[in-house]
């Protein structure tokens, strides 16, 4: 039988509960159950007292002492777990991360409309078959001049305001003059000498030459085109440059005229102009024509010297300014601002990256 819990067991467990409860951290209830359950604890002082009673007594004794001691453990274990949970919701709501804040807006930048032009030119030829390829800006007089038909003592060397480097290419070149290409045709004798045709490329970069004033810059952008296969004709130049015209000012019916020109390295060669009227600026509109760019079937020399064979291959070959026709489309009258870098210039003549040059929407008018 089991008798009502000695009265100094009852105070006892009475007082380890109140105290288990009221502990506030970990370390306090660590302390409490040392003191209570630990090598000097009371619970375990008793147990040991118990030696000194007689047989009867002891069990009753022991068993009730260690039913209060497993009651005793089992409230510090429950308490600790409440503590051990209360802390960690705690440090979830102090260490909360609200991921639906909007982040800070950081500035976009525009894209400078020469790129804007560049991206356009790449669209729209490249939805013809063409592919982009580059050159150096520094090229030497052969790459530049000799191997596109222009001799040693030809105007075109004087004319096109060349700036020469100091110092000539070593070795295998010949002592050759290195030169800041005065246009984007060596990338024509680059393509042909660097693979086999066909050929159909366009090859957009710097060019350089010494002038400076409203409209000309010592440094400038051209673009240049190469289409050689077996029978490319000037039907194929025409449709070409007619198609990508209309594409690039977005103007389907925009007039185009082709009109008879020299190049040493085009034979024949022919200014391309756009319908515009002089008064109003407008593009496509009135009786006047402006010239926007030079072209011309490639001259069997320039093939020969690039070890493409004139009696198999034949093609077309075009050069125009993209400063140019970027102010044409944009209506912007002085080339100077295109490389100060004025940021008000930008803002207003920018372009978004967010809304690259799409060819099936149509590029926009300027
Ligand atoms: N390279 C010529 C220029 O800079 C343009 C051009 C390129 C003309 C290709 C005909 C063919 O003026």
């Amino acid at each position: 039988m089991t008798s009502a819990l000695p009265a100094d067991l009852v105070e006892l467990g009475r007082e380890a509960g109140e105290a288990i409860e009221a502990a506030g951290d970990a370390a306090s209830l660590e302390a409490l159950r040392v003191s209570l359950l630990g090598r000097q604890g009371r619970l375990t002082g008793l147990l040991r007292d118990l030696g000194a009673l007689p047989a009867e007594e002891r069990r009753e004794r022991g068993a009730r002492l260690n039913r209060l001691k497993d009651q005793v453990a089992a409230a510090i274990t429950r308490r600790r777990e409440e503590l051990e949970g209360a802390a960690l919701d705690a440090a979830l709501a102090a260490e909360r991360l609200d991921i639906t804040l909007p982040p800070r807006p950081s500035p976009a930048g525009l894209i400078h409309p020469i790129s804007r032009t560049i991206e356009e030119i790449v669209a729209i030829f490249g939805a013809m078959g063409f592919s982009v390829v580059s050159g150096p800006d520094i090229e030497d007089d052969w790459l530049n001049f000799g191997a596109l038909n222009i001799p040693e003592h030809h105007p075109a060397r004087q004319d096109m305001d060349t700036f020469y480097l100091p110092g000539r290419h070593a070795g295998s070149l010949g002592g050759r003059r290195r030169v800041l290409r005065t246009h984007t045709s060596p990338g024509q004798i680059r393509t042909m000498r660097g693979a086999a045709p066909p050929y159909r490329v366009i090859v957009p970069g710097r060019t350089y030459r010494a002038d400076h004033d409203a409209t000309h810059s010592p440094m400038f952008h051209q673009c240049e085109g190469l289409a050689i296969d077996r029978a490319i004709t000037l039907g194929h130049l025409k449709g070409c440059l007619i198609d990508f015209l209309r594409a690039f000012f977005a103007n389907p019916s925009l007039p185009v005229r082709f009109r008879s020109s020299y190049f040493p390295f085009t034979e024949p060669s022919m200014e391309v102009d756009i319908g515009w009227d002089r008064r109003t600026g407008e593009i496509g509109g009135g009786k006047d024509w402006l010239e926007i760019l030079g072209s011309g079937m490639v001259h069997p020399r320039v093939l020969a010297n690039c070890g493409v064979d004139p009696r198999a291959w034949q093609g077309f070959a075009f050069g125009m300014g993209i400063e140019r026709i970027t102010m044409l489309k944009h209506g912007i009258t002085d080339l100077r601002p295109f490389f100060e870098g004025d940021l008000r210039w930008l803002r207003h003549y920018g372009f978004s990256p967010l809304q690259p040059a799409i060819l099936h929407e149509g590029l926009q008018p300027g």
